[in-house]
């Protein structure tokens, strides 16, 4: 049985950074399923239509990573048939050997809920908007104007909002280094695998 670890939490809280340092120390695959809202969020026309015809080079597109493209993506994640259209890719690539790392808003709750390993990681508001803004070049008072608004739209929206599961175990990296996080994080990988 693959090992599945779902990560999810509010936008730039670290779980991107988080997921893929425990998908290399683990080998195991990384999904960052934010990348597919992105992308359906910037294909344009009917999103459901995006939604249900989209190909691995639509997420090879280098203006994902832009407010822009987070506000966009965050608007048609609100829309069920697009959620759905999702569903079946995420949970087929959750079973890859021997294990998979997916983050998103959803994940430990929708997709994989029965993840070995589900964790929700969350950051103050102003570290998040330092970050992502670092991230990207933007401006950091815009940026946090962004992310509130889209945490907003992604928590009250009524399919698969955000929220941890019952069984998360909640991570805040307001305090943490890169490396403090990870080695945590790491550490809860190792205890579950030996159990
Ligand atoms: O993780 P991210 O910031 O790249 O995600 C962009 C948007 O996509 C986010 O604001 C909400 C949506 N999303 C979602 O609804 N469910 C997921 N599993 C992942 C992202």
């Amino acid at each position: 049985m693959p090992f599945t670890i779902a990560i999810d939490g509010p936008a730039a809280s670290g779980k991107g950074t988080i997921a893929r340092a425990l998908a290399r120390e683990f080998g195991f695959s990384h999904l960052d399923t934010g990348l597919l809202y992105r992308a359906v969020g910037a294909k344009g026309g009917d999103p459901v239509q995006a939604a249900q015809s989209l190909t691995p080079d639509d997420l090879r597109r280098h203006d994902l990573r832009s407010n822009e493209a987070g506000q966009a993506a965050s608007r048609v994640a609100a829309i069920p048939e697009v959620r759905s259209a999702l569903v079946e890719f995420q949970r087929s690539f959750a079973l890859q050997e021997p294990g998979a790392v997916l983050d998103g808003r959803d994940i430990g709750t929708v997709i994989c809920p029965e993840a070995d390993l589900k964790l929700y990681v969350i950051a103050s508001d102003e570290v998040r908007a330092r970050r992502r803004a670092a991230e990207i070049g933007a401006d950091p008072s815009e940026t946090l104007i962004a992310l509130r608004e889209r945490d907003a739209r992604d928590s009250e929206r009524a399919t698969a909002p955000l929220r941890p599961a019952e069984d998360a175990v909640v991570l805040d990296t307001s305090e943490l280094s890169i490396g403090d996080a990870v080695r945590f994080a790491v550490g809860l990988v190792e205890i579950r695998r030996a159990g």
